[in-house]
């Protein structure tokens, strides 16, 4: 079965966020399973690129609006992360080196799609299934099903992932003719609240939408940013399969990030020398608890709430508990952050950027690692977390409640509490502090994390599980 993933994100080429692990994994465990499984993402002008062979595989013209643009397909030459990786080529819109955020973004990720189905009906392809993945790739169901150019890819099935519904990439109908010609009978498909909105566009078009997790599908029925309504009709439609997690990537036994590899039997003494070489990195003392943080600084991550309820926890244990910072986002939280190292030296630094190797040896260097989610549709970060040896500390949202339980219920091995609230996250610090000093329940917890198996096979299995259902 030949799938073709489309995505803005793919580890290792370019990564913002999870979207980037979960696409370069996903389809590497798709292809063990037996399938053919491709990514195809937009050019950009990175490492990977310049490191890596390529070979130019169709070239062609195509319209955004009444821009005529030249695009290029390239295909890395090895096949060496598992799949076949494509990337869209347009000089002047898709050749830059970063991901989002530039001016003419809606253009590019336009140009993207477009391209993506000139290539595949003019070359005569004919994929089993187009998997798009987040309102990037959102207006490939509609293209394909309700424009008169891609007639002839109207019959194949397309999934769509959302991997975070908070973010929909509308605009206004104005730009409507920068799209292919299409059925203006069908123009009430792309629409929602007013204007063309790529998500929502998406949900309603594609044969099946999945989130990533099972969670996270209720969660959008009465919290996904003036979608409710929509996710509550097309219910039936949508299931939830949680992300898995690289395992080769993802190895404390062989992680080249790792200054000390370790496996679940030598845990203790592992962690802990990673833990002094991250602690003498960054000023702190390795013989108290570490608790961490790693992500984007937004309002989505509760990243605001971390100041007040770190402060507080400082307060109160002295000198007893320590916290490493890792992430970059909103200034005023960047500041604020900044401002508690200045505060107290000693026990909280920060480090305010985005570095893959730091994120490696912090999974594998704390104790704790913190993560106070407003909306977290799956997070990958606890599921690396668990498999380090580290205790996840989640609020019960989204993804986090599907994989991570609590140490006092059954089965537990981490922390979780309800509310997004400075309130909760210091209590929870305060729970995480007590058992920091039970050496024995570390040990277990430890132990029992690295044993679970939060690997991509179960999941990987249940997209191509849906895959059949739509193809026989
Ligand atoms: P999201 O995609 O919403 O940001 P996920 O938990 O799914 O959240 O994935 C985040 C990914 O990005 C993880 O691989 C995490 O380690 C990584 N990451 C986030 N921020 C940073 C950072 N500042 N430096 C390095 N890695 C980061
Ligand atoms: C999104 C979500 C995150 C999820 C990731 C990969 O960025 O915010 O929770 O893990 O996508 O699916």
């Amino acid at each position: 079965m030949r799938v073709f993933h489309l995505s803005a994100e793919c580890y290792p080429i370019a990564k913002v966020g999870g979207l980037a692990d979960v696409v370069g994994a996903l389809p590497k465990y798709q292809n063990e399973a037996g399938l053919n499984a491709a990514v195809v993402m937009p050019f950009y002008n990175r490492k990977f690129v310049h490191e890596n062979q390529f070979d130019l595989v169709f070239q062609g013209t195509t319209l955004l609006g009444t821009r005529r643009i030249y695009f290029e397909i390239i295909k890395e030459k090895t096949n060496k992360l598992g799949f076949e990786l494509f990337m869209i080529k347009i000089p002047g819109l898709l050749d830059r080196e970063n991901i989002y955020s530039y001016p003419d973004e809606r253009d590019q990720f336009l140009a993207f799609q477009i391209c993506f189905l000139d290539w595949i009906n003019w070359s005569g392809q004919t994929p089993d299934i187009v998997h798009c993945h987040d309102h990037h790739a959102g207006l490939v169901p509609f293209l394909m099903y309700h424009s008169a150019l891609y007639r002839r890819l109207a019959h194949i099935p397309t999934v769509f992932t959302i991997h975070n519904g908070q973010y929909h990439g509308a605009f206004g109908w104005g730009e409507l003719s920068k799209l292919p010609e299409v059925d203006f009978y069908k123009t009430g498909m792309l629409e929602w609240s007013g204007g063309i909105n790529p998500l929502a566009s998406a949900v309603k078009c594609c044969w099946k939408f999945t989130t990533v997790s099972p969670n996270y599908l209720r969660e959008l029925t009465w919290s996904s940013n003036g979608l409710e309504y929509l996710f509550y009709l097309e219910r039936f439609k949508g299931y939830g399969i949680v992300n898995g997690i690289d395992t080769e990537v993802w190895n404390t036994a062989t992680d080249p990030m790792l200054p000390a590899k370790f496996t679940s039997t030598t845990v203790t003494k592992g962690k802990q020398k990673n833990k002094e070489i991250l602690c003498e990195r960054f000023g702190l003392a390795a013989d108290k608890p570490l608790i961490a943080f790693i992500g984007r600084l937004v309002v989505e991550k509760g990243a605001d709430l971390l100041p007040e309820a770190i402060e507080r926890s400082l307060r109160t244990h002295g000198d007893s508990v320590n916290f490493l910072l890792l992430g970059a986002g909103d200034a005023e939280t960047e500041n604020a952050l900044q401002h508690l190292k200045t505060l107290f030296p000693q026990n909280c630094n920060v480090f305010i950027g985005y570095d893959e190797a730091l994120a490696h040896l912090i999974y594998a260097g704390a104790d704790f690692l913190l993560m106070p989610s407003r909306v977290e549709p799956c997070g990958l970060n606890q599921l690396y977390a668990i498999r380090y040896g580290t205790v996840p500390i989640v609020r019960s949202t989204g993804g986090l409640k599907d994989t991570v339980i609590d140490f006092g219920d059954d089965g537990g091995y981490g922390i979780r509490f309800e509310q997004a609230n400075a309130d909760d996250i210091y209590a929870s610090i305060n729970r995480a502090v007590v058992v920091y000093q039970d050496s024995k329940k570390m040990l277990q917890l430890r132990k029992k994390m690295m044993a679970l198996d939060f690997s991509w096979q179960q999941s990987a299995q249940e997209y191509i599980n849906l895959y059949e259902s739509l193809t026989s």
